[in-house]
């Protein structure tokens, strides 16, 4: 087991436990952090019913109250309306100030259930236990919490730290395939943004195994914990993303188009492991790339089993791409990389980047 203290610029410090079976130790680890409340346990019917009673019990036995509240798993409930029943149901089992959130389950867990904390009463204290890899290694770090609304995912959202995460890794090998391996895609990014030693794990990883979870199995914990103390390195200084951690949104602006205009028949890892690649071929192009480095990206996201490329035309994707909350204005910043492990911030314009995605969509 390993602890990553997290300190953000200008927010209370909190601790992030890294290890294997927390769940039942999850009641004593949020004791030390918070005295014993009501607690409103946030979830989806699929991970609920595996892991709501190892969590409601441990925290029940360190003198909690537990109040459940769960919905279907999947990005479509990240709305406008679960958020209202989650409201509704803090309210109504008379959670105060004083109690807290706890969010079990994935991204979509996270980021409702942050959202829900973050306003309900102007500001309750929550905690994460993040399920999926995506969670674990990106969602469930760095405090951004939102809802889906109509015209895109995450338009409505606050920045709201937790006050403790638990990432307990034997809860991935309950995870379809797919959803272990979209998470790999954020896990290749921190190597992209210069994490040596995690590009060396997955490509000994790959070398040995075709299927990632068990290829990466023996070293979940370490390559969760180098994870999380990249992007704190991206975050720290920047919390509300207007400069170093906007670095974190390497393959995401193609990602986000492939995403919206396959009307997300592609997940949130696919699609970022379509933008990196896309985006390294069109820095070669240009010659801000070393060349090789698309490659490269290509092989290791291949070999952990995510996509490379799209049949979508550049037209559909550039449509997509204008209605990025990322972009401001009529400029875009779009996170490119100069060579294996090192990246920069370009700002683009709408024009170029419908250039770009020329040059790098195959
Ligand atoms: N997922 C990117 C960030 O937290 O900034």
């Amino acid at each position: 087991m390993s602890t990553i203290s997290v300190k953000l610029e200008s927010e209370q410090e909190y601790n992030v436990t890294i290890g294997t079976d927390l769940l039942p130790k999850c009641g004593e680890i949020i004791s030390s952090v918070h005295a014993p409340c009501r607690v409103a346990l946030i979830t989806d019917f699929t991970v609920g019913a595996i892991y709501t009673n190892t969590v409601a019990d441990s925290l029940k036995k360190e003198g909690f109250e537990v109040f459940i509240f769960a919905f279907y798993a999947g990005e479509a409930s990240k709305n406008m309306e679960n958020y209202g029943k989650i409201l509704e149901f803090l309210a109504d089992n008379e959670i105060t100030r004083s109690d807290i959130i706890v969010a079990l389950g994935g991204g979509v867990v996270g980021d409702l259930s942050g959202f829900a904390a973050a306003t309900y009463m102007r500001g309750i204290p929550y905690v994460q236990i993040p399920t999926t890899t995506i969670a674990m290694v990106d969602s469930s770090i760095g405090g951004k919490t939102s809802i889906d609304l109509e015209a895109g995912k995450n338009l409505c959202g606050a920045f709201w730290q937790p006050i403790a995460v638990i990432c307990s890794v034997d809860t991935l090998s309950t995870l379809e395939k797919r959803y272990f391996d979209d998470g790999v895609a954020e896990i290749i990014k921190y190597g992209m943004l210069g994490n040596e030693k995690i590009l060396r794990i997955l490509n000994d990883c790959i070398a040995t195994q075709s299927n990632s979870y068990h290829a990466l199995k023996p070293f979940l914990e370490e390559i969760v914990e180098e994870s999380i103390n990249t992007k704190i390195s991206f975050v720290e200084s920047d919390v509300h993303d207007n400069g170093r951690r906007q670095f974190l949104n390497l393959g995401h602006t193609i990602g986000h188009a492939v995403e919206h205009a396959s009307r997300y028949a592609f997940s949130h890892g696919q699609a970022v492991a379509i933008g990196m690649c896309a985006i390294a071929r069109a820095g070669e192009a240009t010659g801000i790339t070393e060349v090789g480095t698309a490659k490269y990206l290509e092989q290791l996201a291949q070999g952990v089993g995510l996509p490379i490329s799209t049949i979508i035309s550049v037209d559909d994707l550039y449509n997509s791409a204008l209605s990025d909350k990322k972009r401001r204005g009529k400029e875009i910043s779009l996170i490119v990389p100069v060579k294996i492990g090192k990246c920069e911030i370009t700002k683009v314009s709408i024009e170029e980047l419908k250039h770009i995605l020329d040059l790098g969509v195959k």
